[in-house]
């Protein structure tokens, strides 16, 4: 049975890394990788890191590239690559312009296609966006659905899907276990440097496509108030690649003492750096669910989430866009030690680490049942 795994971006690669592991240790599967390319840097640090074996690359990805070019750069290019392949499933993660527009070049093939990561939904088509709609229509295209949570089956029998759907747990959780290392040294030269001794540490990411703009200004003026506020916070941001956010950030965070504005870093490095920080401040889909799982505070920058889970739990706080709500949410938590304790538990609703043993199982009940 051939198996192709198609993804693009650092997310999907964290996710389907141990995935791709688990698919080359299957005697019965031939395991075939394609990447879009749609990230570079971003993707290779990951692949690169996991060490899996990588068949093809289309390579697309544009400097300040729009939904246009990424989707009919994949769609194009991927069409040889299915036709002289010919694997018996596709399978894609998530939410990104790759995920559906990989599920959508397979269904003109006729081939199968798995969703890993099924059934995560805001019900605003514009938020996230694109990536809600890219799941909702990747969910319509899908064979095989892999849930992470109860919650996403049951947004997906909303939707009348019911048949081929599995609770897996989430692959992120999988790679998390690999990554984070009681003692651990920084890869990032930055990292080795900075002196957390006395200090407590804030963790920052954003890149969400909707934050572009207004809100991004918003959430660095609200950081930069912290690190004003507090004279014991170093602020930590690896910066996204995308231009638009990198120029902004420097113009509002560069010249601030205690903000550390540095390249991406690798997983193990994140991931690390993860584990050891007092909060975390995020637009990410993936931090909302690796924080959790170590007991770290979260507060989301955007006005809703599709993980839902660890807001119940109560270690997922919404933030939203606005700098006065952002500051006052962020100093809440850094001075009101009650609050703090009672959202740094460690939840993990995504899973036990065994996603991916579980998805290739089903996938091999899948092939089994329809020969
Ligand atoms: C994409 C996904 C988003 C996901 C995010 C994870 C879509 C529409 N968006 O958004 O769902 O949450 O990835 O990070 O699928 N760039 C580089 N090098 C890289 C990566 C990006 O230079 O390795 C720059 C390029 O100028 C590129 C830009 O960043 O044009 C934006 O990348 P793109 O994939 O279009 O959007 P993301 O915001 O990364
Ligand atoms: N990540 C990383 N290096 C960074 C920033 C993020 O390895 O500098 C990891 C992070 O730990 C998570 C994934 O990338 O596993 C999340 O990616 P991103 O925030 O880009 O996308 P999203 O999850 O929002 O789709």
């Amino acid at each position: 049975m051939k198996v192709m795994s198609v993804f693009g971006t650092r997310p999907e690669a964290v996710k389907m890394c141990p995935l791709v592991r688990e698919l080359e240790a299957c005697t019965e599967i031939e395991s075939v990788v394609c990447l879009t390319g749609q990230h570079r840097e971003m993707l290779w640090q990951v692949v690169d890191l996991f060490g899996i074996e990588v068949k093809y690359n289309l390579d697309v990805m544009l400097p300040r590239q729009t939904l246009t070019t990424i989707t009919t750069r994949v769609l194009s290019k991927i069409e040889t690559v299915l036709q002289s392949e010919k694997p018996d499933i596709v399978l894609v993660h998530g939410d990104t312009t790759t995920s559906f527009v990989a599920a959508l070049a397979a269904f003109y093939q006729q081939i199968p296609v798995g969703h890993v990561e099924a059934g995560l939904r805001t019900y605003d088509r514009y938020s996230p966006f694109p990536e809600e709609m890219n799941r909702c229509l990747t969910g319509r295209i899908a064979a095989l659905h892999f849930a992470p949570t109860e919650n996403n089956r049951i947004n997906l029998e909303r939707e009348n899907i019911s048949k081929g759907v599995f609770v897996t747990g989430n692959t992120v959780i999988d790679a998390f276990k690999t990554t984070v290392k009681e003692k651990y040294n920084y890869k990032d030269s930055i990292l080795q440097k900075i002196d957390f001794t006395g200090k407590r540490c804030i963790l920052m990411t954003a890149h969400r496509r909707e934050n572009l703009g207004a809100p991004l200004i918003s959430i660095f003026k609200a950081v930069k108030r912290i690190v004003e506020t507090f004279s014991d916070i170093e602020v930590i941001y690896p910066v996204h690649m995308n231009p638009a956010i990198h120029d902004t950030a420097e113009k509002i965070l560069g010249n601030s003492e205690h903000i550390y504005l540095i390249p991406p870093l690798d997983v193990a490095d994140m991931h690390n750096l993860i584990s050891r920080s007092s909060l975390v401040l995020t637009d990410s889909g993936g931090l909302q669910e690796e924080a959790p799982a170590c007991g770290i505070p979260v507060l989301v920058l955007r006005t809703e989430t599709e993980r839902p889970e660890a807001v119940t739990a109560g270690t997922v706080r919404i933030a939203g866009v606005e700098e006065e709500r952002i500051y006052q949410e962020t100093v809440r938590l850094l001075t009101d030690t009650e609050d703090y304790n009672r959202m740094a538990k460690a939840i993990n609703p995504y899973g036990d680490g065994h996603a991916s043993e579980r998805i290739v199982q089903h996938i091999l009940e899948w092939k089994r049942s329809i020969v």
